[in-house]
């Protein structure tokens, strides 16, 4: 009577609707037009800054030119330009993103 119960209804059922949630998440991305280009763009700040402006020896990527990003990021998707790291990450991208990523960036303005 009013003690509470580890069992195992509660918890696994608690998991696996936070594992259904990821899932929705991860698997319910909408098509491309649907992705907000801040949240793609996040993917990328990780090595190249949250404004394109890179530290270290990583290039920098804002106010390059859409077209030269768009260029850019095609040869790396098609293994054109050879790179242990864009290569990954071009290759999860559409066509549409790399446009969005393209035009983001560009607008951005350089650190210096
Ligand atoms: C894990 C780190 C990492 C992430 C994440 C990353 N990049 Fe890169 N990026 C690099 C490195 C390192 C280079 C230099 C080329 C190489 O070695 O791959 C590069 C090069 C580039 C270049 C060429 C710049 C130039 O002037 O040559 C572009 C454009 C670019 N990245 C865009 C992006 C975009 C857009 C994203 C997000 C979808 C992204 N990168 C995510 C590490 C990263």
């Amino acid at each position: 009577m009013g003690r509470i119960r580890h069992g195992s209804v509660t918890k696994p059922a608690i998991c696996q609707a936070g594992l259904i949630l990821l899932l929705a998440c991860l698997a319910g991305k909408p098509g491309a037009e649907g992705i907000p280009t801040s949240g793609l763009a996040d993917a990328c700040a990780v090595c190249h800054g949250p404004d394109g402006n890179s530290p270290a020896s990583i290039p920098s990527i804002a106010a390059l030119e859409t077209d030269e990003l768009r260029q850019l990021l095609l040869s790396f998707r098609s293994g054109e330009l050879d790179s242990t790291v864009m290569t990954r990450f071009a290759r999860a991208l559409t066509d549409a993103e790399i446009e969005q990523l393209a035009k983001h960036f560009s607008q951005l303005p350089a650190a210096e």
